[in-house]
């Protein structure tokens, strides 16, 4: 292979297995354009510095423009030695403009610039990401103002608890994708901080601002250490915990889909364009996005997992174990992105069975907590009212009746206070208008999120204005 950048003191060139070893370009080839925009800053410094004229400032800047072109035509010429993006892009100056592309590497560092790269990345994608939180979120509100009065089989243990809204439980994993978005927002500004200018990782000798570059480059902040600026990776890690607590979160709505797609529930059908078939089974409508949004998550999980490990047991400052922060941060990244998309089309596109979510919903046995709520309005001791109606419904299953089919003495037997009348509160519809507490699932508190959800939802999108401007 052609010699490295770095081959000045040594008598061999690289062995091929360390190079194959040593080589990134294959994955970091796609941060291109961030070196290229940091490459740009630090010419800028260099001229500041009066390491470089006006003159030859331009020049480099102009390769630039080319080497952009290139890259975005897909006519870049990588040269076997260019062992990352970063060999690539100053090589490409060196060729085009000799002695002046020599001079480009002056008071920076791969170390520096790599982390710079990867935090301007992320300073674009996230946005990105959260933007498809927030589809998903809004996807989820229009489901919910949809169905604003259908009832649903709410559950715990995946056991069939108390009637609710469907637009509660909807609005209940929106709300959990809305921290979602605050923790996208969060590894957004903790990775909004440049780490140009830390040179190797002590600074440099030559007259540079790093301050400068920060804000020509457009970061909030610079880093106030060079040894943290380049030996740190909470930034990533602090993304991938949020990708990973996302992924987990989507995988859970997978979870439902795959359970309310099914003939055993029924409640919900997707949207053939959403939906997949069988090669062998000609009947089948499978509800693949949801289970491959389930299977994604693992992977996000792993790559988190990678990083830590990566990470745990290095010294300050930069180590080269470190090139293994990019592929998990790709792969989260992208693995997200791609569910996000899939599960938004999934949800705005759902055919909801009103009539089998209504019928689950009316089983009487759900009402029981109603029942001892009334009992213990009347001045029962909560225990004692649930142990009474513990024994109705026990009475009721031996006798092989529903709730509302027994007679006032079953009542009574059951409990002195428990009267036919109350038998009224096992109505499905009733019991959600009764659960009228803070967050619960009556109607007017349903819409009381939904109008919170709203506002939220208005809040993101500010956000999003500010981050990704021009979109
Ligand atoms: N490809 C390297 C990485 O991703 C760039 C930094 C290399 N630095 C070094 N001292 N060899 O981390």
């Amino acid at each position: 292979m052609t010699a490295p950048l770095w081959k000045g003191r040594f008598s061999k060139a690289p062995s091929e297995a360390l190079a194959e070893l040593s080589r990134s370009i294959q994955f970091d080839q796609r941060l291109w354009p961030h070196d290229i925009a940091a490459t740009r800053a630090h010419a800028g410094n260099l001229r500041r510095a009066g390491l470089i004229s006006e003159v030859e400032e331009v020049e480099l800047s102009q390769a630039l423009d080319r080497a952009v072109e290139a890259f975005s035509g897909g006519s870049f010429r990588f040269d076997p030695s260019d062992e990352d993006i970063h060999s690539a892009v100053e090589r490409f100056l060196i060729d085009e403009l000799g002695d002046l592309g020599a001079r480009i590497h002056a008071g920076r560092s791969r170390n520096d610039l790599v982390v710079t790269d990867l935090r301007l990345w992320l300073k674009d994608v996230i946005p990105e990401i959260a933007e498809g939180v927030h589809s998903l979120q809004e996807a989820l509100l229009g489901q919910a103002s949809a169905h604003p009065d259908t009832l649903a089989p709410g559950y715990t243990h995946l056991q069939r608890a108390q009637p609710i809204l469907l637009a509660h439980h909807l609005l209940a994993h929106a709300f959990a994708l809305a921290r979602d978005f605050d923790r996208l927002r969060g590894a957004y500004r903790r990775a909004d901080v440049s780490g140009l200018g830390a040179a190797a990782f002590a600074g440099t000798t030559l007259p540079l601002d790093p301050v400068q570059t920060a804000s020509d480059l457009g970061f909030r902040g610079v880093f106030d250490n060079s040894a943290d600026a380049v030996g740190s990776r909470d930034f990533a890690l602090e993304f991938l915990s949020a990708a990973a607590i996302l992924a987990v979160q989507l995988s859970r709505l997978g979870e439902e889909f795959v359970l309310w797609t099914s003939s055993e529930f029924g409640f919900v059908q997707l949207d053939d364009a959403f939906s997949t078939g069988s090669s062998i089974m000609p009947q089948k409508k499978n509800p693949d996005v949801a289970e491959l949004v389930r299977g994604k998550s693992a992977r996000v999980i792993g790559d988190l997992v990678h990083l830590l490990g990566v990470v745990k047991g290095l010294p300050m400052a930069y180590n080269r174990d470190l090139q293994e922060d990019k592929e998990p941060v790709f792969d989260a990244a992208d693995s997200v992105r791609l569910c996000l998309a899939a599960l938004a089309g999934t949800v705005e596109t759902l055919a909801f069975n009103v009539e089998r979510l209504e019928a689950a919903a009316r089983e009487r046995a759900s009402g029981a907590t109603d029942l001892a709520e009334a009992l213990v309005k009347d001045g029962v001791p909560f225990r004692h009212a649930h142990q009474a109606v513990g024994k109705l419904v026990a009475m009721a299953a031996a006798r092989d009746k529903d709730l509302a089919d027994l007679t006032a003495g079953e009542l009574q037997e059951a409990h002195p206070n428990l009267s036919l009348g109350m038998l009224e509160l096992l109505d499905a519809r009733r019991s959600v208008a009764s659960r009228a507490s803070h967050g619960g699932t009556a109607p007017e508190q349903v819409e009381a999120q939904r109008a919170r959800l709203e506002e939220i939802l208005g809040e993101q999108r500010s956000w999003l204005q500010s981050a990704r401007p021009g979109r």
